[in-house]
């Protein structure tokens, strides 16, 4: 099921889709490698885990280039949030993270958590996710759990096809 962000002058359209972790974790890998093991200097093995089989896996596409990704485990827990950097402050994280969350109502979880990555908190409020706890490092990077509560119902007026009115979108 492919999501769908209608194009402007200024922006190249986007679509999120939910993938197979088996056929797609090469497109997975390529951005999460990118993003965390090149450019943050993450260990490839940290990159990695026992979770990737078994959760529901994001892809961000732009004109068929997969930019974006995320993940969500079978516990409620989003992770693995990551947009390739020449694609950044553009909403493909946003349009990531509403697919992620559309997935975990679907499942029917109560809430959401997530680590994050500090500098990454006013990404995460702007989805309603509220940080708790202390400040804790995780492979050298300061992280805090941030955590969402859900609706049990996904509100029927909830437009799947557009994220700009999903989050009231005012950009030009
Ligand atoms: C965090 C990340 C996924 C955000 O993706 P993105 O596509 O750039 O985010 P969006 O364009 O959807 O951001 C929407 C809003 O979130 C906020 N935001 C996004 N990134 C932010 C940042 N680095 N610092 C502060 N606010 C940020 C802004 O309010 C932004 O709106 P604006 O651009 O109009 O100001 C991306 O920066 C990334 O991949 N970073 C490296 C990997 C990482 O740190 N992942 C998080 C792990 S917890």
């Amino acid at each position: 099921m492919v999501s769908i962000f209608h194009s402007s002058k200024t922006r190249p359209s986007i679509t999120t889709e939910a993938v197979d972790y088996v056929t797609q974790k090469h497109l997975i890998h390529s951005i999460r490698t990118a993003v965390f093991v090149d450019e943050q200097n993450i260990p490839a093995d940290f990159e990695i885990d026992h979770d990737d089989p078994i959760s529901q896996h994001v892809l961000a596409f732009c004109q068929g280039e997969a930019i974006g990704t995320g993940r969500l485990t079978a516990a409620g827990k989003i992770g693995r949030v990551s947009v390739l950097r020449p694609f950044r402050r553009q909403g493909v994280g946003l349009c990531v993270m509403h697919r992620l969350v559309t997935l975990a109502k679907r499942g029917h979880h109560s809430e959401v958590v997530l680590s994050a990555q500090c500098h990454a908190i006013p990404f995460y409020e702007k989805l309603g996710f509220q940080p708790e706890g202390s400040v804790f490092s995780e492979a050298g990077i300061a992280h805090i759990k941030m955590r969402k509560q859900l609706r049990r119902t996904a509100p029927a007026a909830a437009p799947r096809n557009d994220c700009r009115r999903y989050f009231g979108w005012q950009k030009a």
